[in-house]
């Protein structure tokens, strides 16, 4: 008999984990609490993505669950004190999305300082043609990228930079053995950078992290880019800043409120923003479903996962 699990949200790899175990769509149910009592007794596996995650009361309503699998290297959405407290593991999916995760940071910062969404906006409203070519923009080469939270994504995003010519430094919780110089705390960071990158974990931890201290630090001819988590940034401050200009612009990949973007940010000229698509090709996703899975049928063999978090 195979394992009885749950998913929170439809996966990349349904049909994969529809195929290895009996799989209870959360996410289909009408009555939230009578599909988890009814369920509960026999669910051994929870199947999770992002955002949607597994707070304390989904864990507290499944007795029986041995193991949370996300797909995706963040696991801020899932409570992992409530977790360890019942003895159950968490896995993610890290490394499996740097190489994407580092593209798409580079294009954001790349689209940033070029205005390259601004500019194709330009042409596509005619105004090329009437008003003439549209205002000059920056560039990547001999600027500083100073990355917030120097991880394995950040370190995948040094190496692409240096190849454009940015100098590279950082700030950690802890130092690390690199080469790249390191800032004692976010605001020097920010002071001696002209794009400041944020690559670190979400959660309590960072929360609003980046604030009015930083972005003063930053100044006005400083750029902020953040492919993290939105709870990193005081949004609003944010807005403020770029509304007032006293920062040169933005590249935000991740939102407080996903996927209900505060509308302010939609007015700006000065932001460039995505939807929270740093691992959002077929490829990444896929290896990350890859693991994922994996991590579930090594757990109901018998053996120890691959990728644990707690
Ligand atoms: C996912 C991510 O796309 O891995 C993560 O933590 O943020 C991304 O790879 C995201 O979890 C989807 O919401």
């Amino acid at each position: 008999m195979s394992a009885e699990i749950i998913l929170t949200v439809e996966l990349y790899l349904q049909k994969e984990l529809e195929a290895n175990f009996r799989c209870h769509r959360l996410y289909e149910a009408k009555d939230r609490a009578s599909f988890l009592r009814e369920n509960a007794p026999r669910i051994r596996g929870l199947a999770t993505f992002g955002k949607w995650g597994a707070d304390q009361a989904l864990i507290q309503a499944l007795p029986k669950l041995e193991i949370i699998a996300n797909m995706g290297v963040g696991v801020d959405a899932i409570d992992l004190v409530e977790a360890k407290k019942q003895g159950i593991i968490v896995t993610n999916t890290p490394d499996v999305l740097n190489d994407c995760v580092a593209e798409t940071t580079m294009s954001l910062v790349l689209n940033m300082l070029h205005r390259f969404p601004q500019n194709e906006a330009y042409l596509r409203s005619g105004a090329w043609a009437t008003q003439g070519g549209p205002p000059l923009a920056a560039e990547a080469k001999g600027k500083t990228l100073g990355i917030l939270g120097l991880g394995r994504i950040g370190e995948k995003v040094a190496l692409l930079a240096e190849a454009f010519g940015m100098k590279v430094r950082y700030h950690n919780r802890s130092r690390k053995n690199v080469a790249f110089p390191y800032d004692p705390d976010p605001e020097t960071l920010a002071k001696n950078s002209t794009v400041l990158l944020i690559a670190t974990p979400g959660g309590k931890t960072t929360e609003k992290l980046v604030g009015a201290s930083v972005l003063e630090a930053l100044g006005p001819k400083g750029y902020v880019v953040n492919i993290s988590r939105g709870s990193v940034i005081d949004e609003e401050v944010l807005i403020r800043y770029l509304q007032d200009q006293r920062i040169a612009g933005a590249g935000l990949d991740v939102f407080e409120n996903e996927p209900n973007v505060n509308p302010q940010f939609f007015a700006l000229q000065n932001a460039v923003l995505y939807p929270h698509v740093g691992s959002a090709t077929h490829e990444t996703r896929n290896a990350m479903g890859m693991l994922q899975v994996e991590n579930l049928l090594l757990h109901f063999a018998g053996k120890p996962v691959k990728t644990r978090v707690v």
